[in-house]
């Protein structure tokens, strides 16, 4: 708590009284901290985690884009954007994580709850007009920039050939009998990645994790939050969270409003999921064979692999 304290204090010039831990996400740490005005959150990637050099890297390229759309888009009020340090940065470091503080949002987590009408229009409006700005926007968008390149495919690729002596036991009891399928999707994603790589795609901005637990409803607005993952991609990058949703139909009349001549792209579309599926596969196995958990932790991740696992085993990449 006392690092927490210097943090804002040296890095923000923020006086706290407050720190209140809070239920973070997946790949960080989080907390409420106040002064005598107002509450903030304060965003904590740990550097003893495997993912944080992933997730922190291109922070100075995507939080100006994101301040751009805030001053001059619809999005005002709409997405959460980290504060600038005292030094004009938008992260700060010790020894123990990397810091991001953002406004804290007084409001729910829409998590596991479906979305009512109203928030259905708000979050097709916001993708909709995310997906109108493109790399004309007055800010640099190479480093966000879709190349259709999957990084931890080669990790993945050889953690999977290792011998079962090699591995934990029971992680290698867990992975062995989905092997095949698990090959079969990485040459699928592979030769997408491939033919994709000379399509001349339209590209937008594109959030690439929309999930619910990355939306919050704050009195009448819906806010979309998490965006470590922002790139320039073409929309399916999006639209693939959207696709099975019950009220798509009604998402793409919005779209389609905007971009008349709209149409899926079906290969963008499954090589955005397959993606997605090794993706998490890796996540959950990386943070099993490289970070440290307590045994409770463990088995909620060994159970969170179990069913991605299982997902795949009923083919519905
Ligand atoms: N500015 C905020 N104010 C209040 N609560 C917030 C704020 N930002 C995030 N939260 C809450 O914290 C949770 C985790 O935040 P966030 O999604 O940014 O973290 P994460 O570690 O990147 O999660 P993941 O990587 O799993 O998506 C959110 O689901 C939300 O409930
Ligand atoms: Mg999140």
């Amino acid at each position: 708590m006392e690092n927490v304290k210097m943090i804002l204090k040296e890095h923000y010039d923020i006086n706290i009284t407050d720190v209140l831990p809070q239920k973070g996400g997946w790949a960080s740490l989080a907390y409420k901290v106040s002064n005598e005005n107002q509450g903030y959150f304060l965003k904590v990637y740990e550097k003893s985690r495997a993912s944080t050099p992933k997730l922190t890297v291109l922070v100075d390229q995507y939080v100006p884009i994101l301040v751009w759309l805030m001053q001059n888009s619809f999005l005002k009020g709409k997405i959460s954007v980290p504060f600038l340090t005292n030094s004009g940065d938008y992260k700060c470091e010790d020894e123990y994580g990397v810091y991001l503080l953002y406004e804290y949002i007084e409001g729910r987590t829409i998590g596991d709850q479906d979305l009512t009408e109203t928030q259905v229009r708000q979050l097709s409006k916001i993708i909709t007009e995310l997906h109108s700005h493109g790399e004309d926007i007055p800010v640099e968008t190479d480093a966000i920039k879709e190349d259709f390149d999957i990084p931890f495919l080669q990790i993945l690729l050889h953690t999977l050939h290792k011998k079962k002596n090699d591995l934990p036991s029971d992680i290698w009891e867990l992975i062995h009998p989905y092997i095949p399928l698990l090959y079969d999707l990485i040459q699928t994603v592979q030769e997408l990645s491939h033919n994709l790589k000379k399509c001349d795609l339209r590209m937008a901005l594109c959030h690439t994790d929309l999930h619910y637990w990355n939306l919050m409803q704050s009195g009448q607005q819906l806010i979309l939050i998490d965006w470590e993952g922002l790139k320039l991609a073409p929309p399916e990058a999006d639209l693939i969270f959207l696709v099975n949703k019950p009220y798509f139909d009604e998402f793409l009349s919005i779209y389609q409003k905007t971009d008349q001549n709209f149409s899926i792209n079906p290969e963008a579309m499954t090589f955005y999921r397959g993606k997605r599926r090794l993706e998490d596969i890796w996540e959950f196995l990386e943070q099993l064979l490289y970070d440290k958990q307590e045994e409770q932790e463990r088995i909620v991740i060994m159970n969170y692999l179990r069913e991605e696992l299982h997902v795949l085993s009923e083919n519905l990449y």
